[in-house]
Formats: structure tokens, sequence, C-alpha cells
């Protein structure tokens, strides 16, 4: 590819902004994703100089890229199936996002062996090929905003290789505590440290994982890497040579919040209200509700949701007939077995609990798997309390987006371990996500919850909900790095 040299702000992430499907008459069909950065580059405009960097990951995308076929400012990376497997499915879902969201059955995993290795050279190839793509495409001094554990090695790859470009690396996941980030061989977590502090500024969802990140960072070579936490000043790791200071990398939080405008408008369209009615027919007439909406994510504690609620029909029999847990759990990464297995496991509880206690006229649990997000929006707005309980997560927009849209007010129960948590405590019924029956109290609290209280709590969690727009979460991360000086 003739190098282009053109672009001035460039984002890089595993998953790109479309993807592509080949019809049955061999035309390409070319689907279009949302999340805050669409909404961020979109809101830089179209003479920004903006261009996405990101991996096919499917055939159809590979195709769109053999045949040439793309959408202006976009780049699609066509890493060969093999080596993308590795890193994403191997690498970055099996090792990465495990270590960051706890999610290893210690006593037998991980079991970093030969395997292992190889797919790890995967991900250094699939790494460099992102940091090459950058490096051909960056205009001189341009801003680079790198996205997410899949690319933990490109800020270092692409500082080598053009050290004039400004170079920012953003988490979308929880960062691991020290002790847990350890398991890792030595040298692999050196190289993603030091691949991340290639970038001038890294920043995460909240101040908890910024935090737990420097604190491995601490474990590095502190002649080399010095970590400044001071008050008042953005917190840094200082590159070190003896006494010369070399550069600097700065820590920073933007904490994504849900989009109030969209999600008003979109949730009122035709296809919401008549997702409505037929959810209402579900439930049946006059009955409370409890909502989740997840992708079958192992993080996201699907199974004890339905264990509490299980607890709550167990121990208070006054709520039989008169509750329903509408409960959406989209299949995710379903290349992966122990995601398979869950999501099986979520299946095979909520028709448990559905022949235990269902009646002719009472389905307790209604579950969906098949992704309709004009469904999840009717949800959202029938939804009496929403139940969001992960064992460990970035953010969790869908915490922000429930109190935005429910149509009378609902109350939230929320894990502490959610990144959502440091916004919306003060409001929510926090709960301990591995504690059933406290989750089950908290769902009964949360149903008896008298309207005013429901109305208020609402009001103020939509507020804090809103306070960061995706835009603006979006502009604050390129100010932000446009606005280093002494780099
Ligand atoms: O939700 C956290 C996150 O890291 C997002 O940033 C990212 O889009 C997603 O997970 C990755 O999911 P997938 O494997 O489906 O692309």
């Amino acid at each position: 590819m003739v190098s282009s040299h053109s672009a001035h702000v460039l984002v890089a992430s595993n998953r790109g902004p479309v993807s592509y499907e080949v019809g049955e008459d061999g035309s390409l069909n070319a689907k279009r994703g949302g999340g805050g950065l669409v909404s961020g580059l979109s809101a830089i405009g179209p003479d920004a100089g903006a261009l996405w960097v990101c991996s096919a990951l499917s055939d159809g995308d590979r195709e769109a890229v053999r045949r040439g076929v793309g959408e202006d400012g976009v780049r699609m990376l066509a890493i060969p199936a093999d080596v993308h497997a590795d890193a994403y499915n191997g690498i970055a879902n099996s090792v990465l996002w495990f270590v960051h969201h706890l999610l290893y059955q210690t006593p037998l995993e991980p079991a970093f062996d030969a395997e292992f290795r190889r797919q790890w050279a995967s991900y250094e190839t699939y790494n460099r090929a992102f940091a090459q793509a950058l490096a051909e495409e960056a205009a001189e001094g341009a801003a680079v905003l790198v996205q997410d554990y899949h690319l933990c090695l490109v800020p270092g790859m692409l500082r080598e290789l053009r050290p004039d470009l400004r170079i920012a690396h953003f988490s979308h996941t929880p960062w691991a505590p020290v002790d847990y980030f350890t398991m890792l061989p030595d040298d692999i977590r050196t190289q993603l440290l030091e691949g991340m502090l290639g970038a001038d500024r890294v920043a995460f969802l909240t101040w908890r994982w910024a935090t737990a990140f420097q604190r491995c960072a601490d474990e590095l070579d502190p002649e080399r890497y010095l970590s400044m936490w001071p008050s008042g000043a953005p917190r840094a790791i200082q590159h070190r040579q003896g006494k010369e200071l070399l550069r600097t990398t700065y820590i920073g939080v933007h904490g994504l919040g849900a989009d109030a405008d969209f999600l008003h408008a979109r949730s009122h369209e035709a296809d919401v209200e008549e997702r409505m009615t037929a959810l209402r027919e579900e439930i049946g007439e006059g009955r409370r509700t409890i909502v989740r909406v997840d992708r079958t994510e192992l993080s996201k504690n699907i199974v004890r949701g339905l264990l509490a609620y299980r607890h709550l029909l167990d121990t208070r029999p006054e709520w039989r007939e008169r509750v329903v847990h509408v409960a959406f759990a989209y299949p995710s990464r379903q290349d992966l077995a122990v995601y398979r297995d869950y999501t099986a496991e979520v299946q095979r509880l909520a028709e448990e609990i559905n022949s235990q206690y269902g009646t002719p006229g009472w389905s307790p649990v209604v579950l969906h798997v098949k992704d309709d997000f004009a469904r999840s929006l009717a949800a959202y707005r029938l939804a009496d309390v929403a139940l969001v309980n992960p064992i460990r997560d970035g953010m969790n927009l869908v915490a922000k987006e429930m109190p935005v849209v429910s149509d009378e007010g609902c109350a939230l129960v929320l894990s502490r371990e959610a990144g959502a948590w440091e916004e919306l405590r003060r409001d929510a019924l926090v709960v301990n996500p591995y504690d059933v029956v406290e989750t089950a109290d908290a769902l009964h609290e949360a149903l008896t919850m008298p309207p005013d209280e429901r109305a208020e709590r609402t009001k103020r969690l939509a507020t804090a909900a809103t306070a960061l727009p995706p835009a603006q979460w979006f502009l604050d991360q390129l100010n932000a790095l446009n606005e280093l000086t002494g780099r």
C-alpha cells in the first residue's frame, strides 16, 4: 500500500465502525455500528482528516478488503484469519480479558505453556500490523488514539516507527490488581506495560482502573520508570535514564456517559413501541419487572443474577405471580467454548426457574437471546428495577442508560465492581456481585421502593449518567493529548 501520511486524527481498534456480509447473490452488505468513538469522530467533522484503522473480523470483511470496497475514513486491515484468531480469541479474550476481569478458576488456569507462547507471537504480529498501518497513514505530528487490550503493544511499536506522533491509549476494561496481573509471565507483563507506556497518555474509564495500572507499572524497573502521584496535577510515569528525564506518560480518566439525546429519540420510535406491546404481553398485566440487558459475557454475572432472583422467589413468596425477570442475554464471543458453556448455563437456569415456579399464566423469567436493540430499549422503558451486577466491568453503560430511558423511573441494583459505581453509587442499591442473598434483598428493596423516592433517585441517576456524553468524552481525550507539552 502506498503511504498517504495525510491523516491528522487516527483511531485504532480491533472492531471497526463497519462490517460486511456477503449476500446470496455475492454482493457485499455493509452494517454500521454505533458507540462512543463513532459519535466522537462525527463530532470532529468530515474535514478533520480522521482515519479509523481496524481489523477485518469476518470472511465478509476480508472479502471487502480484497475487492477494495470500503468506507471513506476507514482502513480495514486484512490480517490473516489464523493470526487474528490467535491474537483475538487466544490472547486478548482468553488471557488479557480474563486477567483484567479476574475470571480465572486458578486451581487449573492459567497455564502459560508453549501454545500460549505461539499465540503471543501472533498477538505481536497483529499489533505490528496496526502500528505499521498507522505509521503509513499519519501526517506529521498527528494524534493517534489506540483502543483497548487488543492493542497494548501498538503505542510502543508506533513510537519506534514515528516518534513525531502524539499517541494515546484508552482502556475500556478494568485494569487488574497487581497480585492478579503478576500471574502473567514476567517478560509478557513487561512487554504489555512498556507497550502502553510508549503512549504520551494512557487513560481509563475510572480512577480505580487508572490507579491499578499505575501500581502495576510501579513493579517495573524503578530506575527507569518513576511514578508521580501529585495532588492537583495529572498523575504520570516518568521515563528516566539515571538522573535524566527522557519523557513522560500522563495518566487520565474519562468516564464515558450515556447519550441522552440519542436514547430519548431512538426509544420513542415505532419499532420500540411495537416491541413494548409484545413484551407487555409476555410479562402479563400489572406485574413488576426486573430488567437486565447484557452481552452473554462471563464478567456480567448473569447466572448469579438468576440465582438471586430464585432466592427472592424462594424466600419472599409474596412476589410469586407479581414480578417477572426480563433478561436479555445476547451471544458474544461464541468461538470460545467457555462462552458457549456459560450461555447454555444461563438458558438452563432460566428454564429451571420457570419450571420450578411458573404457572399457566406466569413465566417468572422472560429470557431473550437474539440481539435486538429496539427490544432492549423497550425493556429499558418498561423497567421497574434495573439489575446490573457484573463481577467486574470497565464502566457498564446499561446502568447509565436505563435510568435515562425508563418511563416511570427505575430503581438501580448495581454491583460495586462496575466502573459506573463510581458515579452512580449514591442513588443505586449497591451489591457485592458474589453475594446472592444480598442481591436478592436489594431486589426486594428495589421492588418496594416508594414511587416518589424511585422517581427522585432516577432523576439524579440520569443526570450523573449523562454528565459526559460520548462526543464530549472523545473530544476531551483528543484535546488532552493535543495540549500535552514537554513530551
Ligand atoms: O466493553 C469493553 C470492550 O473492551 C469494548 O471496548 C469493546 O468494544 C468490547 O469490549 C470488545 O468486544 P468484542 O470482543 O465483541 O469486540
